[in-house]
């Protein structure tokens, strides 16, 4: 039996699949360790349980190379804005483009492994593309809920791993809720942003950051916040290495959101327990969107006990991110990644003391996929013969050259 915790009332139970939350306070639930094992006939080891299956693992054949993204240094950016020590996990070089996949791994063994035939999930886009990639590979039908006003771009990128793909209009909160009735009706896995499964594959960028850090170690960590639930799994996975006893200090967290849909930074920056559901807002160009949270409350729980920060940034701050990781530093991320940036830069001018800190930034999703925010310089672009090539460059070099 799969058994769950609430990390809010700490009261644990059996997983419902169909509705993953504390039957008592309605926040996410975490799996129990050791409560659920792949053994096999052919394998006797102690490692094999689901949640001990590095993400990586092959055991399956599942895995399509999740995990294990590399961590960069950002010297260029460190000189400009005066830091002493900045890094990037970068999620974009994911089998999907996005950390999604660290979470889809874990869904599809758990689905395989319960007997279900049918997933789904209800997404703005990257969640459901690497669900679909996840769900055709594991040979599980595939149901895909978007929201009505999601880009063209994004729902012929989602198709490409042809699922079951529906718009839905309507209120996205209502969208996510309802999905799990639906579910439990058609007997479909909807593993959500904050499914338990998903927040175990969140948990495993963790130790992979020590690892690549080491010997030095992360401070500060940045992410970008819709659901919660990405940044909630970062937060229990350092919890559970603290009660180990293998921090050199807590880091702090700095969760950050687009000003056009800021419900968790706004609750937080009015010092509230419990954030308002946004209705009604005009539709938000970003992936970091979510009007209503499922991880919102306990995430705010979590920021004010560990003296984290939430902080929104505007569209200009998240064009610049987005500009200056590209040609500072050659990273190109999509916009909600670069949020994660121009949050570190915002909150680093509340609180000056952040750029002597060791800080890892999480940039969750590559901009290969398009939307790129920023127009390119047209004096940049240049037409030329294989004749005239020496003299353009030449020109070109020389320009540079400072004058005496
Ligand atoms: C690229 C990207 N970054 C960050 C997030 C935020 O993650 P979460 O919804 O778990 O807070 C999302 C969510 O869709 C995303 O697609």
């Amino acid at each position: 039996m799969t058994k769950v915790e609430c990390l809010s009332c700490h009261q644990k139970f059996p997983l419902d699949p169909f509705f993953p939350f504390c039957p008592r306070c309605q926040n996410p639930v975490f799996l129990l360790p050791s409560t659920l094992s792949t053994k096999t006939s052919s394998s006797n080891s102690q490692d094999d349980s689901l949640l001990n299956q590095s993400q990586s693992s092959s055991i399956d054949n599942l895995s399509l190379g999740e995990g294990n993204t590399p961590l960069l240094r950002l010297s260029q950016l460190e000189k400009l804005l005066g830091l002493s020590s900045l890094w990037a996990k970068n999620e974009g070089q994911s089998p999907t483009g996005t950390f999604k996949d660290r979470g889809s791994i874990f869904v599809v063994r758990f689905a395989l492994k319960l007997g279900f035939q049918r997933i789904g999930t209800v997404s703005v886009g990257n969640m459901a593309a690497s669900t679909a990639a996840y769900g055709q590979r594991a040979g599980l039908e595939t149901y895909i809920l978007v929201r009505g006003d999601v880009q063209e771009k994004k729902l012929d990128f989602i198709q490409t791993y042809n699922p079951h793909l529906i718009q839905v209009e309507g209120d996205y909160g209502e969208l996510f809720e309802q999905s799990y009735e639906l579910g439990r009706r058609h007997n479909i896995y909807f593993a959500n942003s904050v499914d338990p499964f998903r927040l175990q594959g969140y948990q495993t960028i963790a130790k992979e950051i020590l690892n690549q850090l080491a010997p030095n170690f992360p401070e500060v960590i940045v992410a970008p916040v819709s659901s919660g639930g990405h940044l909630l799994g970062i937060i229990k996975a350092f919890l559970d290495l603290n009660t180990l006893n293998t921090l050199a200090c807590f880091p702090v967290f700095i969760g950050v959101q687009s000003d056009r849909c800021a419900p968790l930074a706004e609750a937080y920056s009015r010092g509230e327990e419990n954030f308002q559901r946004m209705y009604n807002l005009p539709p938000v160009p970003y992936a970091i969107s979510n009007p209503n949270p499922p991880a919102g409350n306990l995430l705010l729980k979590l920021i004010y006990q560990y003296n984290g920060y939430l902080i929104a940034v505007n569209d200009q701050e998240i064009q610049e991110g987005q500009k200056l990781l590209a040609q500072k530093e050659g990273i190109y991320v999509l916009p909600s990644a670069a949020a994660t940036l121009a949050g570190f830069i915002r909150c680093q001018q509340q609180d000056p003391s952040l750029a002597q800190k060791t800080t890892c930034l999480i940039f969750t999703g590559t901009g290969f996929r398009g939307q790129r925010l920023f127009p390119a310089e047209k004096n940049k672009l240049h037409h030329t013969s294989l004749d005239h090539l020496d003299g353009l460059l030449a020109k070109m070099i020389d320009k540079k050259k400072p004058e005496n």
